[in-house]
């Protein structure tokens, strides 16, 4: 039986947007992560994947950003009730994050060695030499090859596959328990990628870390996970296993990203893509958030938001639909 790790019920998070005005971009989002799963979360741009990520990590301090409701449960406790210092204790130690470029989250002033210990020593009581020497094995962990010389490195000076493995041994130095990886392998060449998903898979089975996977790059998911979440509009619209969902998609917008992704060896050239764009999340349509892109809309999508239901027979499956996935609905058409 696997033991749960994080439950995320009913997260809402806004930002305000003037004096009395805010914008809601994570609405309602419910999921949980069991330990040693990755779970995928995919969707276009805009629709809410790093904001979820933000929110559990705690990260608003410098924006206009908060957790409006909801609960974030982590091995038993509410990060949400946390304070920033109790929730500081357990961020890069429980619960670390990879961003998509490392630059961003790597000083660029301080030597890999520097970030490396400071990052260790601030959750350990170790000496500088143990934390030093812990960085270093950190390193040869991911696949440096000269774990001695990339200490002594500024981060300029490391290629982009090296300071991912940089800020990936920095987000393992403390063996957390989940970490979050927000489109970690974007930014890099088809390769390095490769190596890189390679690279969390085997982490992931040496300390039965749970991972939840950022990505807009199905190809990525079919690969790493074995349950995706896709979301639309701030909302979860579709969650099923990863086989259920390429062999069988039934949210339209799921349907839409599975139709633009490349088949090997298909030689089609251009793809389909899902007409229109997502809606302004100052300007929101009344209903169903899909349903001004949706062919198959009809008037009670407009009218009122479909819940996110279990699909029966679907085994924990869930959609967001009016027309699609209950039993007497009819099966989406690709
Ligand atoms: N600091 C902020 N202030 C106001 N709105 C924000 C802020 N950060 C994010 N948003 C809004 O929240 C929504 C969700 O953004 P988010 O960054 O989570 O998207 P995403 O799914 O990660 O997209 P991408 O694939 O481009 O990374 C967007 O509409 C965005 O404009
Ligand atoms: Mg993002």
């Amino acid at each position: 039986m696997a033991e749960r790790l994080l439950d995320v019920t009913g997260l809402t998070t806004t930002f305000r947007t003037g004096k009395k005005t805010s914008v809601t971009a994570v609405n309602n989002v419910t999921f949980s992560l069991d330990r040693g799963e990755i779970l995928g979360l995919v969707g276009e741009s805009g629709c809410g994947k790093s904001v979820t990520s933000l929110s559990i990590m705690g990260l608003f301090e410098d924006t206009a950003g908060k957790v409006a409701s909801g609960s974030i449960v982590f091995d038993g406790e509410d990060l949400t009730k946390l304070t920033t210092k109790q929730m500081r204790s357990i961020r890069g130690k429980r619960i670390s994050m990879i961003f998509q470029n490392p630059m961003s989250s790597l000083n660029s002033c301080m030597r890999v060695e520097a970030q490396l210990i400071e990052a260790i020593r601030l959750h350990n009581d170790v000496s500088k030499s143990e934390a030093r020497q812990r960085a270093s094995k950190m390193l040869s962990a991911v696949g440096i090859p000269d774990p001695e010389q990339t200490l002594r490195s500024y981060p300029h000076q490391l290629s982009g596959g090296m300071s991912q493995r940089v800020m990936i041994a920095m987000a393992l130095c403390c063996e957390p328990e989940m970490m979050i990886a927000d489109e970690p392998t974007t930014a890099l060449d088809v390769t390095i990628q490769a190596q890189i998903l390679e690279l969390m898979k085997d982490i992931r089975s040496r300390n039965n870390t749970s991972i939840l996977l950022i990505t807009h790059d199905l190809g990525v998911v079919a690969e790493m996970c074995s349950r995706a979440l896709v979301m639309y509009a701030g909302r979860i619209v579709e969650e099923a296993s990863v086989e259920e969902l390429f062999a069988s998609p039934i949210h339209p917008y799921t349907v839409g990203l599975i139709a633009s992704v490349p088949k090997l060896g298909s030689g089609v050239t251009s793809l389909p893509s899902i007409p229109g764009s997502v809606p302004d999340l100052s300007a929101m349509p009344q209903g169903c958030k899909f349903a001004p892109r949706c062919k198959y809309a009809q008037a009670v999508c407009r009218q009122t938001e479909p819940e996110l239901a279990p699909v029966p027979g679907g085994n924990g499956r869930k959609c967001r639909c009016h027309l699609f996935g209950k039993e007497e609905g009819k099966e989406a058409q690709a």
